[in-house]
């Protein structure tokens, strides 16, 4: 692999691949050589530590044993087996997350599909709760994130649309045109984790109006996500108890969105148990599942909806439905975790780790707020008015000249400084290390975001 000739293989990749995010002219080439355990290892020798588990995906790291060996040993029996037929693997990781992670009988869950990505089940979600309520609408939040399929991406927040980069050539943002934009009706966001409550939360009271507005009669389910993955919000503890009372009391379903959440990453095994006492008619699985070792996404129906598909022939299904490969990496990760008991270690670090942000916030004045849980913290950057640097802040349209937004500053510093953290959406910095992490590590990561906060305090304050 040292004989790889990288000039040759970043001319290839700019001449011939469609890249995400940046545009062609201001694409930021970073070539990797080589994952392993908490680091990426760049082709040019370095090494980052990867503080943000690539997507909030790589849960257990890079190349952990568990989903690793797990694949291998899969390998010698299996390629592919279309979803018509069972494989011992299929049944295996079905009844871990069902049975052994949800509780089974006991439990509200009944049935996992397992599926190719995110984006998809998000998908088939949505579909299930159309199908078995015969009803047309979906209830969105704004900010939320759910893929970038047609489904999902009228899911608002990210909608898979064109901005213009700063070259001049396109003055406006371009929506899709003509993907169907009916039936997804947008709610507010939560508030924030800190935010001062008097009585019902607004977005509560607003997302009710709407209902009743729009008839909860037509509305299918309302779709969420337990701290919101691209946007980087963790909602106040009062609004999933708040939401799910308003579903129970309006007969709509709940899709709850676990795809970054889910298996462990906000200290329970999804992030809705937070909230004691509520859960999803439909909850979306994905990344986590198995630590992203492979394409992954699944959905998990409860007993009632379950029930239809005993008589009912459900006409889908992809080529890649429950990939045995697939399957023998989500139980590795699996019975992994509940092996070594990933919860506990999940908190632990993630103590450590909100301590240390504390004591950054006390002697950094652009730390506005701190918020999330398990091991997954959003610190959100201000200015010296301790407003948002960028006004649009999670409405941002990513127009023009993105290098100056405080997460790309961040982003640009902590490599420097030998660390892959940064955020998406502008005032945000996302803290999402691998469950792996060690407390010498953190310590480093916390050391590069106080120099790239020192940074953006010069610019804005
Ligand atoms: C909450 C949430 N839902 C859905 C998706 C889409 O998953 P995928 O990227 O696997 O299609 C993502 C991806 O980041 C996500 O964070």
């Amino acid at each position: 692999m040292t004989d790889i000739d990288w000039r040759t293989i970043e001319d290839w990749d700019r001449r011939y691949y469609l890249h995400n995010t940046a545009s062609g002219r201001e694409l930021n080439y970073a070539a990797v050589q080589r994952v392993d355990g908490n680091y990426i290892h760049l082709a040019d020798g370095s090494k980052l530590l990867d503080f943000q588990s690539q997507l909030i995906s790589d849960s257990l790291g890079h190349r952990h044993p568990a989903p690793h060996d797990a694949i291998k040993r899969a390998m010698e029996r299996y390629g592919h087996v279309f979803f018509g037929l069972g494989t011992d693997l299929r049944a295996r990781a079905a009844k871990l997350l069902v049975e052994d992670v949800l509780g089974g009988d006991s439990g509200w869950a009944s049935r996992v599909r397992f599926l190719a990505s995110g984006s998809e089940a998000c998908e088939n979600a949505i579909q299930v709760a159309r199908l078995y309520t015969g009803r047309p609408l979906i209830m969105t939040q704004a900010h939320s994130y759910h893929g970038l399929t047609s489904g999902p991406t009228l899911l608002r927040g990210y909608r898979g649309n064109f901005s213009p980069s700063d070259s001049g050539r396109f003055e406006q943002t371009r929506d899709v045109p003509n993907i169907p934009a009916q039936g997804y009706i947008p709610i507010p966001p939560p508030e924030p984790q800190d935010f001062q409550a008097q009585g019902r939360l607004p977005s509560l009271v607003a997302t009710e109006q709407l209902m009743l507005a729009c008839g909860p009669e037509n509305i299918a389910a309302v779709i969420s996500e337990p701290m919101f993955g691209a946007a980087g919000l963790m909602p106040h503890p009062d609004y999933y108890p708040g939401l799910v009372a308003l579903l129970r009391k309006h007969n709509i379903l709940w899709i709850d969105d676990e795809v970054l959440c889910g298996m462990g990453r906000l200290g329970e095994w999804f992030g809705y148990q937070l909230s004691p006492d509520i859960s999803p008619d439909i909850m979306v699985v994905g990344k986590g599942i198995n630590g992203s070792s492979l394409p992954s996404g699944g959905f998990v129906v409860s007993h009632p909806i379950a029930e239809i598909f005993e008589d009912g022939r459900w006409w889908s299904g992809s080529t890649w439905d429950a990939h045995p490969l697939v399957c023998a990496s989500i139980v590795g990760t699996i019975e992994y975790m509940l092996g070594a008991d990933i919860l506990d270690t999940v908190r632990q670090k993630g103590r450590y780790l909100r301590d240390h942000l504390q004591r950054l916030a006390d002697i950094h004045p652009s730390i506005g707020r701190i918020s999330g849980a398990g091991l997954y913290y959003v610190v959100d950057v201000v200015d010296g008015n301790r407003e948002p640097v960028v006004p649009m802040d999670r409405y941002t349209g990513f127009q023009g000249d993105l290098s100056q937004h405080p997460n790309n500053i961040v982003a640009a510093t902590c490599m420097e400084h030998g660390v892959f953290l940064g955020g998406f959406v502008p005032n945000s910095i996302k803290c999402g290390p691998p469950f792996t992490i060690l407390e010498s590590e953190i310590d480093l990561a916390m050391s590069a975001l106080s120099a790239a906060l020192k940074k953006v305090e010069a610019t804005y304050h």
